[in-house]
């Protein structure tokens, strides 16, 4: 078990395919949501559960993310100049959010590849993996229960969410057993986007995992799988199903997520989060029911 500050690794990769043409020359993790874009709520909440060293796996399209947390001079003083401090502020939150830095996937092999590409910066500790288009609400801490737990257990701990039956195929698949723990589940098999007559239950695995440092031996050696992607659910699979390995257990989530790199939900998420905030749900929540009385 781990003494040392957990670093956190943000893959942000992908093709973004269901995203096109948005994604064509920008990587959907710097999608705005409201008037941010999703990676850094990500960042936020890594860095909310203490985490302060982020490693960031970049792809194609790479420079428009590493921007957002550097500084940009000409932006800050031309804000300073106009005496306008608030902007200013949030122009400088994100370069001074964490220590971030950055590792290029050459080529999106999928998700277990690009957790392999953070092996020499993570090196021999546990860590967090959190996925840079899924957004779990700040009210509803999840990475900090996690963290918690695999301080308690030393096993990789990954985020299960109950979801309709229905859409099971969208997601990692988890067989479990229950636990003396509240909320807390054993995984006993995993199933990467399975059939919804093969699911092992409705438990679909989540953008939230804390890893040993023994995932790394085991992604090395794992070949592709759905999709001709080298896949962290198989990595996991194996791990679940060695009697002699650390073991992986499920934290049950049950609060507010938003998936951002699908458009239905990422739609979903900016009217909720809007019509939370201070400074623009009072203007939205009258006017969306006006509009909903419409539909
Ligand atoms: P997704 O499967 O949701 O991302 O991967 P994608 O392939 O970009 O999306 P679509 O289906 O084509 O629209 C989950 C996470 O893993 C990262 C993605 O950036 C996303 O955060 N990822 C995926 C990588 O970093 N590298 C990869 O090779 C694949």
């Amino acid at each position: 078990m781990s003494s040392k500050p957990f670093k956190a690794v943000i893959p942000a990769a992908g093709l973004g395919t269901r995203f096109l043409p948005a994604t064509k020359a920008m990587p959907k993790e710097m999608l705005p949501v409201v008037d941010k874009p999703a990676i850094q709520y990500v960042v936020e909440e890594a860095t909310q559960s203490g985490i302060e060293d982020i490693l960031i796996i970049i792809g194609r399209n790479k420079n428009n993310l590493s921007n957002h947390f550097d500084s940009v001079p000409e932006l800050e003083s031309n804000l300073l100049k106009k005496g306008d401090r608030q902007r200013l502020q949030k122009v400088q939150e994100s370069t001074d959010l964490a220590d971030i830095h950055f590792v290029r996937q050459g080529e999106p092999k999928g998700l277990g590849h690009a957790v392999l590409r953070a092996r020499s910066h993570v090196g021999d500790s546990p860590f967090a993996v959190l996925l840079g288009d899924d957004l779990i609400d700040e009210r509803d801490p999840l990475l900090t229960t996690m963290l918690a737990e695999h301080e308690r257990t030393g096993a990789a701990i990954i985020a299960l969410l109950e979801v309709d039956p229905d859409h099971i195929h969208m997601y990692g698949a988890a067989a479990v057993e229950p636990t003396d723990a509240e909320g807390v589940v054993r995984v006993s098999a995993l199933v990467e986007k399975p059939a919804k007559e093969d699911a092992p239950s409705n438990l679909a695995v989540i953008g939230r995992y804390v890893l040993p440092p023994s995932i790394f031996e085991i992604l090395e050696r794992t070949e592709p799988g759905k999709g001709g992607e080298i896949q962290l659910t198989d990595a996991l699979q194996e791990m679940a199903a060695d009697p002699d390995g650390p073991g992986v257990y499920g934290v049950v989530f049950r609060g507010r997520r938003y998936d951002t790199g699908d458009r239905l939900d990422y739609i979903k998420a900016i009217v909720q989060l809007a019509a939370d905030r201070e400074d623009l749900g009072p203007d939205l929540r009258p006017w969306f029911k006006e509009f909903a009385a419409t539909l």
